[in-house]
């Protein structure tokens, strides 16, 4: 009896075993399909200026993680995507580019692929992946009433468990060279203000003031730029937060009359992205070796609805798709609800801007093309100082 249930159990070990073998044997075997993820429509011409684009985040930057994730925050489905290069739906919460597509570009590399996509090939991993997740905050509890989301500090082992990967392919010291000389992109903590603070979860606005909130949030963003540092992560863009006030949704929500922001919002993203920008200065002092800029997200989108028109727009509270006063009461869900041009838009949906807007976005994060928004310098600043 013993005797056959250990050898059963020795079996059955085996065979999971074998089977994992050959799922990895399977995976670094050459492939010649053309690859499922979009890339740019030619290959970078001139040398990379980093071996790799790393990206945590939010929907601001998913590129199709949580197209695995059983969630309501999904974007795989037209009219998402129908201005993107292939013209086809792939979880970006965009009519078409984030602003990491933009940078990737700028930087030489290839678009970076969603984790969750990848079958394991060390091979995809290497020019870079994307964490992000769309509904994830900074608070492990942000956005769960849209369902599963990858919060911050998951993806953040989620990061760790590539770099194992690495360091199994290539050694320690091949894996923490790609590493450092990587550039790591940070866009996350909206979703604690419009999936947690601003809807009271757990009374937490009887309990933190907007301040202390946002001094928290600050805390736990260098407690998670800190844990990357240890993982040899030295090039860091952390992204401060979008003026969410004049979003779609709250103009609807907040029954603004003709258009004006929520102050009382864009307030408490103001004061998070100046808290932000000291902690990154400090983080910059304190962590021997790091470059972390921190880029403005507000500075540079109040620019742009400013003076729209400078930049060749002309609907500035409406988004393109959606239901509603100013398209903000009722998600974007098929073609029909959606304007013919978006590229007149500031906003693509309730919450997320249209690629028009990225790419002012990205251009200023690159080299401070329309408006400085990134400190101490612009990312490409920053690169061109590494080099010397
Ligand atoms: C994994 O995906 C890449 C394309 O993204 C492909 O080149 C490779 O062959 C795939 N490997 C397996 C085992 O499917
Ligand atoms: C937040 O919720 C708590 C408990 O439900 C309530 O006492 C408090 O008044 C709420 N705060 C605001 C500003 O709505
Ligand atoms: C914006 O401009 C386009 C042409 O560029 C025009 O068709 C459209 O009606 C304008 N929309 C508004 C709200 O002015
Ligand atoms: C949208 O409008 C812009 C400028 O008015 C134009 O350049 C572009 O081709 C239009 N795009 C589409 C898809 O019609």
């Amino acid at each position: 009896m013993g005797y056959s249930l250990a050898l059963a159990l020795f079996l059955f070990i085996s065979f999971t075993f074998l089977q994992e073998i050959s799922l990895q044997y399977s995976q670094e075997a050459p492939n010649n399909t053309p690859t499922p993820s979009p890339s740019p429509s030619s290959p970078p011409v001139s040398t990379p200026m980093v071996p790799a684009l790393f990206v945590i985040g939010d929907s601001s930057v998913d590129c199709g993680n949580n197209n695995f994730l059983g969630t309501l925050a999904r974007a795989d489905r037209l009219p998402y995507g129908r201005d993107f290069d292939t013209h086809q739906p792939t979880g970006r919460f965009c009519n078409g580019r984030i602003p990491v597509d933009y940078l990737a570009l700028y930087l030489g590399l290839p678009f970076v692929p969603s984790y969750l996509g990848q079958n394991g090939s060390v091979e995809d991993m290497v020019h870079g992946v994307n964490y992000a997740s769309a509904g994830a905050g900074i608070i492990f509890s942000s956005g769960s009433e849209l369902g599963q989301h990858i919060s911050i500090t998951q993806q953040i082992q989620q990061v760790t468990d590539t770099i194992q990967q690495f360091i199994l392919s290539m050694g320690e010291d091949a894996a923490a060279d790609l590493i450092s000389d990587s550039l790591f992109y940070i866009s996350i903590g909206s979703n604690d203000y419009i999936h947690y603070y601003l809807r009271n979860v757990s009374s937490v606005q009887s309990l933190y003031l907007p301040w202390s909130f946002n001094q928290f949030l600050a805390q736990c963003m260098v407690q998670e730029i800190k844990n990357l540092y240890n993982l040899n992560v030295r090039k860091v863009v952390v992204m401060g937060l979008a003026p969410i006030g004049c979003a779609p949704y709250y103009l609807w929500q907040y029954e603004s009359e003709n258009g004006e922001c929520i102050e009382m919002i864009n307030d408490l993203i103001l004061e998070f992205n100046f808290v932000m920008r000291y902690v990154v200065e400090e983080l910059n002092q304190e962590l021997h070796g790091a470059n972390i800029i921190f880029c403005d997200a507000l500075e540079g989108s109040m620019d742009i609805i400013q003076n729209f028109d400078r930049y060749g727009f002309n609907v500035t509270t409406d988004a393109c798709c959606g239901l509603g006063k100013y398209n903000g009461w009722i998600m974007c869900i098929s073609p029909s609800m959606a304007c013919s041009n978006a590229s007149n838009h500031i906003w693509w949906d309730q919450f997320h801007p249209t690629d028009a807007v990225n790419k002012i976005l990205a251009d200023n994060v690159w080299s401070s093309k329309h408006t400085e928004m990134c400190y101490p310098m612009s990312l490409k600043d920053m690169l061109a100082q590494q080099m010397e």
